[in-house]
């Protein structure tokens, strides 16, 4: 859908947001009058108040540009910030995309909202039909246009230039994590990231022998049971001052997820093509700082393998060895994102000299058992970092809860034969999780994880602006919360 910004509507529908409990906008007066008062009777009929998303559509007569008019509720005026702006663009897009009308037009205030309608609309927008053969016309979307009218056009389009590079970023996290694992395997996931060359990163893509020769028993023992070879792919964005430290950003790769020997139950098993949605927002994330040319340094590393059970799978009783040096007791096989992190954490942490860490991964099925799909969990060593997150969640409406550390909880990973073992039994399943991570990060560095399992994809009811499987959790939190802690 091609997004445009202009101070005069010309399109199919013409679209006007009307405040809880008032009348019809000023922006609606004139084409009211020519129509003889049909939106005016709209806004009044009995059940339209307004309220935030709900929808009003006037069929207009043949005398009127537009075929269209919609009076979208906004609510409370003075409520009405830039996310409940992003609503109604996706409500928009939602309601009418399917329509059979071209294209959109609506009326908008300032040029930071202009920009927050047209992000949400573009979010609504999303699609993935790569592999549908047999699309009928009827099917595909028809709306191919949205224009946000305003006054100061040209500064709507500059305030949206940072939220269409974050909203790309959303996208191309939604995409990777929709590939089915046939196509999306570890090297092919590679070659994603090396294509963002383009856009200005800078990619270096690590195989097994590297991975080897630095240790990294951790995560090559994840993906020794796969005929796949095991990645990792290092994306740096150097647009902040020369020797600033790094913030670097870990992403979960499990291209799929079996259990490996401990193997999952059958049903669901196919969203485990998903387990590699802390490595689609770091992708993500990457791409929206170099389309948006971020200000700040930041490095991507995402650790990709597979998880398969097979003769040369690693199995429950063997002992791994990190690149960190210490040793790992494997007791269950699918507790494997933790292996696969603690070496690319280690990595960090060895090549760079890291301003913060922040990881992220589809670590636990606990988490969804806690703060089922609305929040991320929040975990973190530093108060501070640990705000900034929660306040950039905030504002992005990707919300994150921050949930405990602590040395109780890190005693339940002690092994018998090994320095750790890599599960801490039936409680407290994200903290066990979130405690063995840590172990693999220097004390004297910020770092925060997120675990993401909840967040990252949805059957069932969504919101306008997460309309596909996947939501592509993460960019526009991290974008956000870099840009106000890195880039103020
Ligand atoms: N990828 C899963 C976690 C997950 C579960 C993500 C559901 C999304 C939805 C992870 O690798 C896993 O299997 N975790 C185990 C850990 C357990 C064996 C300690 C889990 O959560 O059951
Ligand atoms: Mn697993
Ligand atoms: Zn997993």
């Amino acid at each position: 859908m091609k997004i445009t910004f202009s101070d005069t509507a010309k399109a199919d529908i013409v679209a006007f947001v009307v405040d809880q409990g008032a009348k019809l906008p000023e922006a609606a007066q004139e084409l009211d009058e020519t129509c003889g008062g049909l939106l005016s009777e709209a806004a009044a009929a009995d059940r339209f108040k307004g309220k935030t998303g709900q929808q009003v559509m006037i069929v207009l007569p043949g005398t009127c540009q537009a075929r269209r008019a919609v009076l979208v509720g906004g609510g409370k005026a003075g409520e009405r910030d830039a996310r409940a702006w992003e609503k109604i663009g996706a409500g928009l897009v939602k309601s009418h995309a399917g329509s059979g009308f071209k294209s959109l037009a609506l009326h908008a205030d300032t040029p930071e909202n202009a920009a927050a309608a047209a992000g949400g609309a573009k979010l609504a927008a999303y699609r993935f039909d790569t592999y549908f053969t047999r699309l009928k016309d009827e099917d595909k979307p028809s709306l191919e246009t949205l224009s946000l009218v305003l006054a100061d056009d040209a500064g709507a389009k500059r305030a949206f230039q940072p939220v269409d590079a974050d909203t790309d970023g959303t996208a191309l996290a939604r995409d990777l994590m929709h590939e089915p694992p046939n196509i999306l395997y570890p090297a092919a996931f590679a070659k994603r990231i090396k294509d963002l060359e383009g856009d200005g990163l800078e990619v270096e893509v690590l195989g097994e022998k590297e991975m080897e020769k630095l240790g990294m028993g951790a995560l090559l023992g994840v993906g020794q049971g796969s005929v796949r070879e095991s990645q990792l792919a290092v994306m740096k964005w150097m647009g902040g001052s020369e020797g600033e430290d790094p913030v670097i950003l870990c992403g979960k790769g499990v291209c799929f997820d079996t259990g490996g020997i401990s193997l999952k139950p059958g049903p669901s098993m196919e969203d485990m093509k998903g387990d590699m949605g802390g490595a689609a927002a770091v992708t993500g994330t990457m791409l929206a700082l170099a389309r948006r040319k971020a200000k700040a340094n930041v490095i991507g590393l995402v650790g990709l393998v597979e998880n398969m059970p097979d003769g040369n799978a690693i199995r429950p009783g063997d002992i791994l060895t990190s690149a960190s040096g210490q040793t790992i007791e494997v007791q269950n096989t699918d507790a494997e994102g933790r292996l696969v992190l603690s070496d690319v954490l280690w990595y960090a942490q060895e090549h760079f000299k890291p301003a913060a860490i922040v990881d992220l991964a589809t670590l636990t099925g606990a988490i969804i058992i806690s703060l089922g799909h609305e929040h991320a969990g929040l975990f973190s060593n530093n108060d501070a970092l640990a705000g900034a997150i929660t306040q950039a969640g905030e504002g992005s409406g990707e919300t994150v809860w921050r949930l405990p550390l602590g040395e109780p909880y890190d005693k339940l990973l002690k092994s018998k034969f090994a320095d750790m073992r890599n599960i801490g039994g039936r409680a407290a399943g994200s903290v066990t999780a979130a405690q063995f991570l840590q172990r693999f990060v220097s004390k004297d560095i910020a770092w925060a994880h997120l675990d993401i399992a909840g967040v990252a994809w949805r059957d069932g009811e969504k919101d306008a602006t997460d309309p596909a499987w996947a939501s592509g959790f993460g960019p526009r939190l991290l974008s956000q919360w870099i840009a106000e802690s890195y880039e103020a």
